[in-house]
């Protein structure tokens, strides 16, 4: 439990504090991976796929495999929910078997409805909507690189997607400035804008949406973006690629950001999309921390919820 929380489906069902004792965690986890090492013996992490992914599956298992327990992978294409069992029912079976889900699908709403049926535990990794653990390797990277979060500036160019959500709503938790530049059309959800000002309202952060890349880009500690067309938008994708042209981070941009700016995105990455090889692939680049991170981010989630 974290917080008497039973399920990581947001981070915004949680404390300021709490975001930050995982964090803290997780930082203590990467320093000392043998210490932790039977945290969660003969511990069972169930992990649905509806989706495509290497970073959430290969770090989930790993991570669980690193405190003792083991992953389960079970791809929606070969359970009994791709024949239409429901997961009410595949909730409560799976609770029988196992001490942890880590679900990646579609639909918000059926991870809610699968950790309402689930006697235990349930981990978001990935919605159409929220991608939590993302966010909190991602505040991970900075505070490893800054020392701290607070006060920074965090600069999102693009589509107004999961990524972006979580990753503002984790900042407005910890009081981190976001501004978000999007093209009319792929702004982030007016539901979820509620919650950034409100948390916003109490941490003192500024939050700020514009269609303009460098008013977002100015003065950033932090530049980050995502895909054009996430899992689940191909069909869309050629129409995406017209409505993003200029929503790019490539030196011109990033010239515009502090000069020790970091750039973090939470891959896969398009080179010449949402991103130039020349920023991704420079010196200011913190991906790959950022993909591990996600190891031991996803370690103390798990540890804390599945003890
Ligand atoms: N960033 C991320 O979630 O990557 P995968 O889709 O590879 O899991
Ligand atoms: N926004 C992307 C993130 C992938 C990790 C997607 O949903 O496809």
């Amino acid at each position: 439990m974290i917080e008497g929380k039973k399920d990581f489906l947001t981070v915004n069902d949680f404390s300021k504090n709490a975001l930050m004792g995982l964090l803290e965690l997780a930082m203590k986890m990467k320093k000392d991976r043998k210490k932790f090492r039977h945290s969660l013996d003969d511990k069972k992490l169930g992990m649905i796929f509806t989706k495509s992914s290497t970073r959430t599956r290969v770090s989930f298992e790993a991570g669980i495999y690193e405190m003792g327990g083991m992953g389960i992978f079970l791809s929606s294409n070969d359970i009994q929910i791709g024949r239409g069992e429901t997961i009410a029912d595949t909730a409560r079976v799976l609770s029988r078997y196992l001490d942890g889900i880590m679900i990646r699908t579609f639909s918000h709403n059926e991870v809610k409805e699968l950790a309402k049926y689930a006697g235990i535990p349930v981990i978001n990794g990935l919605t159409d909507l929220l991608h939590p653990c993302q966010a909190m390797a991602d505040m991970q990277t900075v505070i490893e690189r800054k020392g701290r979060v607070e006060g920074l500036k965090v600069a999102f160019i693009g589509d107004g997607n999961n990524v972006a959500h979580s990753l503002a709503l984790l900042c407005s938790k910890l009081g981190v400035n976001f501004s978000i530049a999007s093209p009319e059309g792929y702004d982030m959800n007016p539901a979820i804008i509620e919650k950034i000002k409100s948390n916003m309202a109490v941490s003192g952060a500024k939050f700020v949406t514009t269609r303009d890349v460098k008013t977002a880009a100015e003065g950033a500690d932090v530049l980050t973006t995502d895909v054009w067309a996430s899992m689940g938008q191909e069909k869309e994708a050629e129409a995406r690629r017209k409505a993003f042209a200029g929503y790019s981070i490539d030196s011109k941009l990033a010239a515009l950001a502090k000069p020790d700016y970091l750039f973090l995105h939470c891959l896969p990455a398009h080179r010449g999309e949402e991103v130039s090889a020349e920023v991704i692939d420079g010196p200011r680049s913190v991906i790959f921390d950022e993909a591990e991170n996600r190891l031991h981010a996803q370690k103390a989630i798990m540890h804390e919820l599945m003890r």
